[in-house]
C-alpha cells in the first residue's frame, strides 16, 4: 500500500500532540519521521510512531524537555538532552554547532541523554543548508544489537555515522549510514513482511551468517516490540573496518560526551549520544578555487561508467533526493502491518477516523 505524505504528516503530528507533546515538539517529530519515510529511510520514518508513543506511556522518554548546556567554551559545548525526544535535542544541539562554527570557524558539540535521534543525515543537511560542513558520530548506551568483527555476541548499537558538505549551487554531499550492515529498522521492516535484508546481515548464536530476523527479535511474531529478545546479532558493515568505526562512535559519542558507552542493561531505556564537528569552510578556503575544484571532481566522479544494471553513479545524498521526489508524487510505500500499528496507535488516542482515512 502507499500513503499520502501530507495527511500522514498531519496524522503523526496529531498522534504526538494527543500523546503529550506540545505543538512545536509534535510538529518536529512529525516533520522528521515523515521526511525519513519520504527520502527512503523507512526504518527511521513513521514506522517508529507506535514505539515512540509506547515510550511516552512507559515513561521511557520525557516530553517537552528544554535541553541544557552543561559545559561550554567558545567553540565547544556538551548538551544534556534530559531524556527528551531526539527530535527536540538534536536540532537544538545542531543549531548551537552551526552558530559557533559561523563565529569561530569550527565547533564541537556533544549530546548526552537524548532519546532516539532518528535519521542523523537530518543534522548534516541542517548544517549544509547554512553553509557548514559537519561530521557526526552516534552511539547508544542501551541498544546492544551488533557483534564486533570476529564474534556473534552483541557489543555495539548500530552506531550511525553521518557527514555533510555544502556544495555551491548544488545539493549537498550527505553521507549517512548505520555501522551495521543494515540499520535495525530495516530488519524490523523485513520482520514485518517488508523488503528482506541481505543473507549475511545477521549472525546467529552458532556464529553463522543469516537473514532470519527472529535471531534479533527472539520470535517470528511480526508485532514483536523489542529487539532485545533474540540470541543473535547484526553484523558490522565492511568486516573489521565497520567494527572499528563503530568502536570510534562509542569513544566519541559515548565517552567524551559523558553519555556512556554500550553496556548490557536490558532495563535501561534507549538513549543516543552524539559527537559532532562543525566547520565553516569560508574561514579556511579560498571560495572560488575550492568551489571550482569540487565542481570539477563531481563531474569526474559522475563520469565513471556505470556497471551493468546501474543507471548512474550516485553521490552520497542523491538517492534520497530521487526517493523524495518519487514518494511526494506517488506516496510512501508501507506494509499493512506497519500501517495497522500506526492506525491502532491513533485509535488508542481517540483520533478521528477521518484523519486516519485521509492518508490512504
Ligand atoms: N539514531 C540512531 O541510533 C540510528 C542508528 C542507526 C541508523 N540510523 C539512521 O538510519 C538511516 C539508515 O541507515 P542505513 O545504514 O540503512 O543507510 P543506507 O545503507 O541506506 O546508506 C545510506 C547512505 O548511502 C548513500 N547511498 C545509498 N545508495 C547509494 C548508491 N546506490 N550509490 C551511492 N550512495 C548511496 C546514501 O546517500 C546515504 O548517504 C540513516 O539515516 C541513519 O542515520 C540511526
Amino acid at each position: 500500500m502507499k500513503l499520502k505524505s501530507k495527511p500522514l504528516k498531519i496524522l503523526i503530528f496529531t498522534i504526538f500532540k494527543k500523546a503529550g507533546c506540545n505543538k512545536a515538539e509534535a510538529e518536529r517529530i512529525a516533520e522528521y519521521l515523515t521526511k525519513a519515510s519520504l527520502v527512503g529511510h523507512d526504518s527511521h520514518g513513521v514506522i517508529r510512531t507506535p514505539r515512540y508513543v509506547d515510550m511516552i506511556k512507559d515513561n521511557h522518554i520525557v516530553t517537552n524537555v528544554k535541553p541544557k548546556i552543561i559545559m561550554e567554551s567558545n567553540n565547544f559545548s556538551i548538551v544534556d538532552g534530559s531524556d527528551g525526544f531526539g527530535q527536540t535535542v538534536g536540532p537544538f544541539a545542531c543549531k548551537l554547532g552551526i552558530k559557533k562554527a559561523k563565529k569561530y570557524g569550527n565547533s564541537i558539540i556533544g549530546i548526552k541523554n537524548s532519546g532516539h535521534l532518528g535519521r542523523i543525515g537530518d543534522f548534516s543537511e541542517m548544517a549544509a543548508e547554512k553553509g557548514i560542513i559537519s561530521v557526526h558520530f552516534v552511539n547508544s548506551i542501551a541498544g546492544l544489537l551488533v557483534a564486533p568483527y570476529g564474534s556473534w555476541e552483541r557489543r555495539f548499537s548500530t552506531n550511525p555515522f553521518s557527514a555533510g558538505v555544502p556544495i555551491k549551487n548544488k545539493k549537498p554531499f550527505i553521507l549517512d549510514f548505520a555501522t551495521s550492515l543494515v540499520a535495525e529498522g530495516k530488519a524490523y521492516v523485513a520482520h514485518q513482511g517488508g523488503k528482506s535484508i541481505p543473507k549475511n546481515a545477521l549472525i546467529n548464536d552458532k556464529g553463522n551468517d543469516t537473514n532470519d530476523t527472529s535471531v534479533i527479535y527472539g520470535t517470528k511474531d511480526p508485532n514483536a516490540k523489542s529487539s532485545r529478545g533474540g540470541t543473535g546479532a547484526f553484523q558490522p558493515f565492511g568486516l573489521h573496518k565497520g567494527s572499528g568505526l563503530s568502536f570510534l562512535c562509542e569513544l566519541l559519542a559515548g565517552a567524551i560526551t559523558g553519555s556512556g558507552m554500550g553496556r548490557d542493561n536490558k532495563s535501561q531505556p534507549f538513549r543516543n549520544g552524539m559527537f559532532s564537528i562543525y566547520l565553516n569552510p569560508s574561514k579556511y578556503v579560498k571560495g572560488k578555487e575550492y568551489d571550482q575544484e569540487i565542481k570539477r571532481y563531481i563531474k569526474f566522479f559522475k563520469s565513471a561508467e556505470p556497471n551493468k544494471g546501474i543507471d548512474q553513479v550516485l553521490m552520497p545524498g542523491e538517492k534520497e533526493i530521487y526517493n523524495e521526489k518519487d514518494r511526494l508524487k506517488n506516496g510512501i510505500p508501507m506494509t499493512k502491518i506497519t500501517w495497522d500499528a500506526i492506525k491502532d496507535t491513533a485509535i488508542s488516542l481517540k483520533i478521528d477516523s477521518k484523519l486516519i482515512n485521509k492518508c490512504l
